[in-house]
């Protein structure tokens, strides 16, 4: 069975939406490790709650050594790497083991509003005050920079007159937790190749 190893640093939304996946039979994979960077975050109780091992590696503590350390975690026991609201950046040997087979999923439509320090609310908040009338989420491959790699897939939801970075964040949440497991579904299927900055999808293999 294909294996996931899920990353996270915060309430877990997105991980909750994959294990629910799991559940109900969309998604044919197993989490092998929930790995998160810091202490107390939510996600770790909610792969607790599920029986689904966890590690957290303090990058307060860890520092550099943080990418290997996850490596060594992940290394021969996974198939992907998700990155569900993981707030690190992976450098290193990871990227090269794990070439197109981490997944990361952000906020915003990128390239807008994205890259270092874009993270949570502000995300929102930016897209609100620039004026955007649509925003939404990508979910894209990992590569050495920030939030730069091959786009697999985006969501997109409109931007009302009166929404709020709250009001925007809690829409383009609900488009996160399905363009993630989708994603999730065409790598566990095989049916998506790299070409450049391309990601061709074979629909006939869905
Ligand atoms: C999600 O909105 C995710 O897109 C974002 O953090 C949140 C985590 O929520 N990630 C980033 O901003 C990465 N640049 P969750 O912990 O409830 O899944």
């Amino acid at each position: 069975m294909y294996k996931v190893a899920v990353l996270a640093s915060g309430s877990g939304s997105n991980l909750q939406a994959i294990i629910d996946n799991i559940n109900n039979g969309y998604l044919n994979c197993s989490i092998e490790a929930v790995i998160s960077d810091r202490q107390g975050c939510y996600a770790i109780e909610r792969a607790k709650n599920n029986n689904i091992k966890t590690h957290i590696l303090d990058r307060k503590i860890l520092g550099e050594a943080l990418s290997d350390d996850i490596l060594s975690l992940v290394k021969g026991k996974a198939d992907l790497i998700v990155l569900a609201g993981f707030l690190s950046i992976l450098k290193g040997e990871i990227l090269k083991e794990f070439k197109h087979r981490i997944i990361n999923i952000h906020p915003s439509l990128i390239p807008a509003f994205c890259g270092n320090g874009m993270h949570g609310i502000k995300v929102h908040k930016s897209a609100i005050e620039y004026g955007v009338k649509l925003s939404g989420c990508t979910v894209h491959f990992v590569d050495e920079g920030c939030d730069t790699g091959p786009i697999i897939l985006q969501s997109i939801v409109e931007v009302s007159e009166d929404d709020t970075p709250e009001s925007l964040q809690r829409k383009v949440l609900i488009e996160e937790h399905i363009s993630l497991s989708r994603a999730i579904k065409y790598l566990e299927s095989g049916n998506i190749k790299v070409k450049g900055r391309r990601v061709i999808r074979d629909v006939e293999k869905d």
